[in-house]
């Protein structure tokens, strides 16, 4: 064999590679690109709704203890008049909200050694005649106008409709505090997935919506703004 015919047979092979059959995985990338994007897309979606409905909703709460552990259950067994024993309505009317010592002094003025809360609440408390700083779940902000008079006496509603039933509680409740507004959770709410919200008993969200809810319910119309802003 000369040379030339070497290099000419060389040059056929390298014609004959040149069309190299196509390309064993193209084929498959083609068929399997919509599925990688799906599989994809399902699992961003999956993990921004995970993201978005539970796990920020549980970020966006700061959790903060009561001073304090105080037993309803064990009280209402005391006093003599239910819950008005220390949330009452004063003489012109207004709600005395959460109690100060003045409610609890005739029974705690000295410690009765019963728990560590309530030696707490006398020695740190009653004894340097001190308010305990309670945090308050249904307080709303300041822009809002909300009477108990109105809607206890004048609609003759039971303070379980709103607050849940407090009587059988034995323990404060772990306050939530939106880190962002600064509100509580009871009044801004829960997740859009709705996990976490108030069980039977508990006391209800108060959101603008669920006020004007109830308005619509009881008397066909959710009210003018200046009704509850004042
Ligand atoms: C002996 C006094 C006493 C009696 C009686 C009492 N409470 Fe309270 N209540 C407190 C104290 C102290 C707090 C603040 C500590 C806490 O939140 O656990 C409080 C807090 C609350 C709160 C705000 C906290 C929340 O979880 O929303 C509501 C609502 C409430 N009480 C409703 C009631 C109702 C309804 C009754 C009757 C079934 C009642 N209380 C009877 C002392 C009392
Ligand atoms: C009618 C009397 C009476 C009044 C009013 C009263 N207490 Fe008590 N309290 C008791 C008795 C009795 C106990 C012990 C009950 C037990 O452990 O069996 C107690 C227990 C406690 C305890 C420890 C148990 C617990 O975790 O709650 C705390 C804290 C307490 N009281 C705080 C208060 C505060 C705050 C007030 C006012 C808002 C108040 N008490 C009003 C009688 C009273
Ligand atoms: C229509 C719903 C509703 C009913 C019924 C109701 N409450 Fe309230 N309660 C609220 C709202 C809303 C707030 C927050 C008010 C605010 O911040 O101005 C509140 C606040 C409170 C607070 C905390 C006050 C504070 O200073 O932060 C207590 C304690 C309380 N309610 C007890 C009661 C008791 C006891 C009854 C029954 C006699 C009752 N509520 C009936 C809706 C209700
Ligand atoms: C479960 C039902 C219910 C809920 C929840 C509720 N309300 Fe009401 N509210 C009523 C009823 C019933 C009346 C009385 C209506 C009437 O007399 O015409 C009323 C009356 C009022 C009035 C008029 C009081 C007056 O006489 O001037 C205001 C203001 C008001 N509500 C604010 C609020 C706010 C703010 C909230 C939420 C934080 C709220 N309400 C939640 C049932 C409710
Ligand atoms: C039935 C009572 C009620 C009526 C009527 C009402 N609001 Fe509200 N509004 C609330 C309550 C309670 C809040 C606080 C809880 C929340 O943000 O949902 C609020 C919160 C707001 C806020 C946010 C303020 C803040 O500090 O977060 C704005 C803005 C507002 N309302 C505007 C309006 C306007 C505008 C109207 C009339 C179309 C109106 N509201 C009618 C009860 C009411």
């Amino acid at each position: 064999m000369s040379t030339t015919d070497q290099h000419h047979a060389a040059a056929e092979t390298g014609q004959d590679k040149t069309p190299l059959p196509p390309a064993e995985p193209k084929p498959t990338a083609d068929e399997n690109t919509p599925w990688i994007i799906g599989f994809f897309f399902v699992a961003g979606l999956v993990g921004s709704l995970i993201f978005g409905w539970i796990i920020f909703p549980e970020l966006l709460y700061s959790k903060k203890q009561q001073p304090i552990s105080f037993n309803h259950a064990v009280h209402m067994d005391l006093v003599y008049d239910g819950c008005a024993s220390c949330h009452y309505f004063r003489d012109d009317g207004s709600f005395s909200g959460l109690p100060d010592n003045s409610s609890c002094i005739d029974c705690h003025q000295v410690a009765m050694g019963v728990s560590e809360d309530e030696e707490k609440y006398v020695t740190e408390y009653v004894d340097q005649n001190r308010e305990v700083p309670w945090l308050s779940h249904p307080r709303q902000p300041d822009c809002v106008f909300f009477s108990h008079a109105a809607h206890v006496k004048g609609a003759g509603m039971d303070c379980a409709e709103c607050h849940g039933d407090v009587s059988k509680r034995t323990e404060s409740r772990v306050y939530q505090e939106n880190r962002l507004s600064g509100y509580s959770r009871d009044i801004w709410g829960y997740s859009i997935s709705r996990l976490g919200k108030p069980a039977e008993g508990e006391p209800k969200t108060m959101k603008m919506n669920d006020c004007a809810r109830c308005h619509q319910a009881e008397t066909g119309h959710k009210g003018a703004c200046f009704q509850c802003h004042k």
